[in-house]
């Protein structure tokens, strides 16, 4: 509100804030998860790491190179909680000649791989909220990697799942699913939609280069979808969230890039020719473990404090799932003492750092004990940097 004042009343001009309106009640009706059968250990992944590395070492020795370092299990499950991942095609992975996902492509009028997996998280999350798919009116893919620009993998799903509306496409790396949620909620807030489907399909091993030792046992595949929707008048969804309240935090940094991309091609003399190793997923790790570890705690407490909050209120919480000690620190500064795993559950021994997903799915396996009245706080991190919140009350 302006609050018009002049000189003359020896008043100067004041912009007095409204109290915050949140003109309608939104909660998480259903959430969908799908994760691939099949599986890689840590044993497996390395020892097809070491197999190249070997080959690799041979031929450098040969050439009077320094070798290559091999990787090892144990630091994996040490430096990060990771024992296995799920992964949507692991014998292109294994195989040494290849270590990459083998995923055939498909003709431009079948469905797309990463619309596909989208699509089952999203059947879920509407089954889970007991809601049609006409009842949608808005699609938001919103992922760490798109397997394309346009058409939108969101426009895609929409036709697939056969929801009415509109449908886009959004990405803030590892927080892409919490930013999409932000989204949502406030579009639904304001009335604007009714039912909006965010689908988060993290198709994460297709752009990892598992020739690459710092990085190549971090992530796993999996799919989330969660249909955002208008609670009535005095409505309760029993079992479900209410969306209290979101937020969103970024600030640059280089240390998780890919410079893959449609300029990557014009880089080269021959420009038949797309060298992808080089542009996939690279991070300054322990670089990105302090930094992120101190914005995250800095986020959480601040966020929970706008809303007479403190980490002590919280009955659980759901963080990003990259990294099991980077977790454990964030919660020790906000609470200020170690905090176990019902407090905040990991997903990521099983699963592997499944991206943007990785959040939706400890709070998918880790919410049907809570009671109505708790509160619970959503939190995912990554790329960007970004930090996306989202704080939930169980109805
Ligand atoms: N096998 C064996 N040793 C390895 C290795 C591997 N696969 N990868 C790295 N190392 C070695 C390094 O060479 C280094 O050796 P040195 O001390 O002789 O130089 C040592 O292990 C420590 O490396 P560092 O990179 O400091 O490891 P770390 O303890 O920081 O753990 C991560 C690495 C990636 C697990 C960790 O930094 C992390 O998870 N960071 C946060 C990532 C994140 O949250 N990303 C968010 C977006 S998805």
């Amino acid at each position: 509100m302006l609050r018009r004042t002049s000189e003359r009343d020896g008043h100067d001009f004041a912009l007095a804030a409204p109290p915050r309106q949140l003109p309608q009640k939104v909660c998480v009706g259903g959430i969908g998860v799908e994760i691939p059968q099949s599986s890689i250990s840590n044993e497996e992944l390395v020892e097809t790491f070491n197999i190249w590395v070997d080959r690799e070492n041979t031929a450098r020795a040969a050439r009077g190179e320094p070798p290559l370092p091999r990787s090892d299990a144990d630091f994996i499950v040490n430096a990060s909680g990771i024992r296995t991942r799920h992964v949507y095609e692991r014998e292109g992975i294994l195989d040494a000649e290849r270590m990459a996902p083998n995923i055939p492509a498909r003709a431009d009028d079948e469905l797309s791989v990463m619309a596909e997996f989208g699509v089952k998280a999203a059947q879920k999350a509407l089954v889970h909220a007991g809601a049609a798919a006409g009842d949608v009116d808005l699609v938001i893919c919103a992922a760490s990697h798109h397997q394309r620009p346009y058409p939108a993998l969101a426009i895609e799903i929409q036709q697939a799942l056969g929801t009415g509306g509109a449908a886009f496409d959004m990405g803030l790396g590892c927080s892409s699913a919490v930013a999409a949620l932000h989204v949502a909620a406030n579009l639904v807030r304001s009335g604007a939609h009714r039912k909006v489907l965010v689908v988060t399909p993290e198709l994460i091993t297709g752009h990892l280069n598992f020739r690459d030792r710092q990085t190549h046992f971090i992530f796993g595949d999996a799919s989330v979808a969660m249909l955002v929707e208008a609670l009535g008048e005095g409505e309760s969804r029993p079992g479900r969230f209410e969306i209290v309240d979101t937020r969103g935090w970024t600030q640059f940094s280089n240390s998780i890039r890919t410079n893959f991309g449609f300029l990557s091609r014009l880089s080269q003399d021959d420009v038949s020719i797309l060298e992808m190793e080089g542009n996939m997923i690279k991070q300054v790790g322990n670089k990105v473990f302090k930094e992120v570890t101190v914005a995250g705690h800095q986020f959480i407490v601040d966020f929970l404090a706008e809303h007479g909050h403190t980490p002590n209120t919280m009955r659980r919480f759901w963080l990003h799932q990259a990294n099991a000690r980077m977790n454990a620190m964030i919660l020790k500064l906000a609470f200020g003492k170690d905090v176990g795993q019902d407090r905040a559950p990991t997903v990521l021994e099983r699963l592997g750092n499944t991206a943007a997903a990785g959040a939706i799915i400890a709070l998918h396996e880790n919410h049907e004990d809570m009671h109505e009245g708790d509160f619970g706080l959503l939190c995912a991190f990554g790329a960007g940097y970004s930090i996306g919140g989202a704080l939930l009350r169980m109805m």
